[in-house]
């Protein structure tokens, strides 16, 4: 039995699954709760065991419940689309970071957010492999719900559930059973409104929300909530969110970030960028000082188009800029 629940007693499964009382007492254990000194094997029999670790793995996976600290993943090299080696060999994420990818396009960014999406053996049209924590990943990356390595932040969201904000923030973090769920909803609505331009309440209905709005709920409920650690953003200038604090609050939580961008300031924020080509990534370079001090003068440039925007949105004229 892969959870070896027949060395366990009622107080320490309950402790590490708090889901399994309400099955057990559907099966005939009611207020198992209160004997938390009582040996699992002595109270379940055989085939109730396997019933129980069936539940507990299920609703792991449904959970999405990892417990395996991902500090840094790793790309290795594999070919450019034209079959050649790619340049670089080996390119290492660790938690904190914020990777840039940056090429013309169809050069090969989003393949290499897929690639790390579907954790590559060198089984992708550029034959790369990706490693988690130094080693070849296991399976269960790729195929269980459980351990999901990535959090995709689509340009969509599609809501198909009639809720309010509030209701799908207490819904996710039910399902994830987190601590404190009330601090957490708070703290991803502030900062989900502190994203997007235009407010919006706890009790909007989720669907009701524009493309901007739902982007920031996406980042912000990500960022707290979600238990993947690589965050994969494919361009997300368009999103019309306020990108910096998006980074800072994925940063905050300790996500490795890589994104793929055409925002010169995206792609000075980050702490090193990839240069993509051909399919292949030919080199990786960090911000030099001089590029660091121009992201300044670039934040102006940004905040007077921002102000132009702005204006045009409220109906001015743009005579005077
Ligand atoms: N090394 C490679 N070998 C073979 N095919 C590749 C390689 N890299 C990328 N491709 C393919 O090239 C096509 C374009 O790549 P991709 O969509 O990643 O471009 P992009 O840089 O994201 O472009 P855009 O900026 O327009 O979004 C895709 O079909 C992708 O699978
Ligand atoms: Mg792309």
């Amino acid at each position: 039995m892969s959870r070896e629940l027949e060395t366990l007693n009622v107080g320490e499964l309950l402790a590490r699954w708090p889901f399994a009382e309400q099955h057990l007492s559907d099966n005939g254990h009611a207020e198992i709760a209160d004997r938390p000194e009582a040996s699992l094997k002595a109270i379940l029999d055989c085939e109730q065991l396997a019933a129980l670790d069936g539940f507990v793995g299920m609703m792991e996976d449904f959970l999405g419940a990892s417990e395996e600290k991902v500090t840094e993943i790793t790309i290795t090299g594999g070919r450019a689309k034209d079959g050649s080696d790619e340049p670089v060999r080996e390119l290492t994420a660790r938690v904190g970071d914020v990777i840039c990818i940056v090429g013309p396009t169809g050069s090969g960014k989003s393949r290499l957010l897929a690639d790390i999406e579907w954790v590559a053996r060198g089984d992708t049209p550029t034959g790369r492999h990706v490693t988690i924590n130094g080693q070849v990943p296991d399976d269960k990356w790729r195929f269980s719900s459980e351990f999901k390595l990535v959090a995709q932040l689509s340009q969509n969201m599609n809501f198909v559930m009639d809720l309010t904000v509030e209701e799908f923030l207490a819904l996710h973090a039910e399902s994830r059973q987190a601590s404190e769920p009330e601090e957490k909803i708070q703290r991803i609505w502030n900062w989900a409104n502190g994203l997007a331009g235009e407010p919006f309440t706890l009790d909007t209905p989720v669907t009701s929300l524009s493309g901007g709005q739902s982007r920031a709920l996406m980042i912000a409920d990500t960022a707290v909530l979600s238990a993947s650690p690589v965050v994969l953003i494919d361009e997300i200038e368009n999103a019309g969110i306020d990108r910096q604090q998006a980074l800072d609050i994925l940063i905050k939580e300790e996500k490795i970030v890589l994104m793929a961008t055409h925002d010169p300031i995206l792609a000075l924020m980050g702490d090193r960028r990839v240069i993509i080509n051909n399919g292949a990534m030919q080199k990786v370079i960090e911000p030099s000082a001089a590029e660091r001090a121009n992201l300044t003068e670039l934040r102006a440039l940004d905040a007077k188009l921002m102000g132009l925007r702005h204006r045009l949105r409220m109906g001015e004229r743009l005579d005077e800029i």
